[in-house]
């Protein structure tokens, strides 16, 4: 992956970058805050909370959102070796350098590893794997040993991918609230200038 374009005045991620980040953060937090739901309940009792049929949706719903950030990702990750990231200007210092570039490169791995397990466990446990109303046809053989161990893993990955969140956010808000160094400024959302009639 190249590690930045060219130094300059306002380097700052590509609209399509920005816009991929944004949506990715949205559905990761939603497609968390299911899971999490899902897996601190248990299923009986998010059948008693919600009822049959809105268990159903939310699991309809974090499987949906899981496999839409798997696909966004992959392209994230084209993008990225693509375009590289650009400079940081002012630069930053090396350790904090360091540390981004570890918190970036561990959501790439952890955001593509997260969805794969939950499809591939999902998959083996021989439940059905939903995108909205269809159900992707099944793609490894049922065994409920190695599935219950890939569920495990979903959940460690989904604790590791919280914390991620929170030191990512942390970071963001210090560069944004107490340093602004324009760091946020490279990934917010591309605005229209405002019409001067
Ligand atoms: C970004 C993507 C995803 C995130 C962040 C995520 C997060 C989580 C979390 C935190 C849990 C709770 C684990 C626990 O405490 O036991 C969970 C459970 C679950 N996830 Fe995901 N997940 C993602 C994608 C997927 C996908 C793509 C599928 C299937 C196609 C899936 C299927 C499931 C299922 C069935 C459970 C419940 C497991 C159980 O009942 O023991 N997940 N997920």
């Amino acid at each position: 992956m190249p590690e930045s374009n060219p130094p300059g005045p306002n380097t700052g991620f590509t609209p399509l970058q920005r816009i991929l980040h944004w949506v990715v953060a949205a559905l990761v937090l939603a497609t968390l805050a299911g899971g999490l739901t899902i897996g601190r309940l248990g299923f009986d009792r998010v059948t008693a909370v919600l009822g049959g049929p809105g268990r159903d949706v939310l699991y309809e719903y974090h499987k949906t959102f899981g496999l839409i950030v798997l696909g966004l990702m992959l392209i994230r990750l084209f993008v990225r070796i693509d375009r590289g990231r650009p400079a940081y200007d002012p630069p930053l210092k090396p350790w904090q350098q360091g540390i981004s570039l570890t918190v970036h490169y561990l959501f790439y791995v952890l955001l593509i590893a997260m969805p794969v397990l939950g499809w591939l466990a999902t998959d083996m446990s021989d439940y059905p794997v939903e995108f909205f109303a269809w159900d992707f046809p099944q793609v490894v053989p049922k065994s409920e040993t190695v599935g219950t161990l890939l569920y495990d893993w979903h959940r460690y990955v989904g604790w590791a991918i919280a914390l991620l969140i929170v030191m990512h956010v942390g970071a963001g808000l210090m560069h944004w609230l107490v340093l602004r160094d324009g760091v946020m400024g490279r990934i917010a959302l591309p605005m229209r200038p405002k019409s001067r009639r």
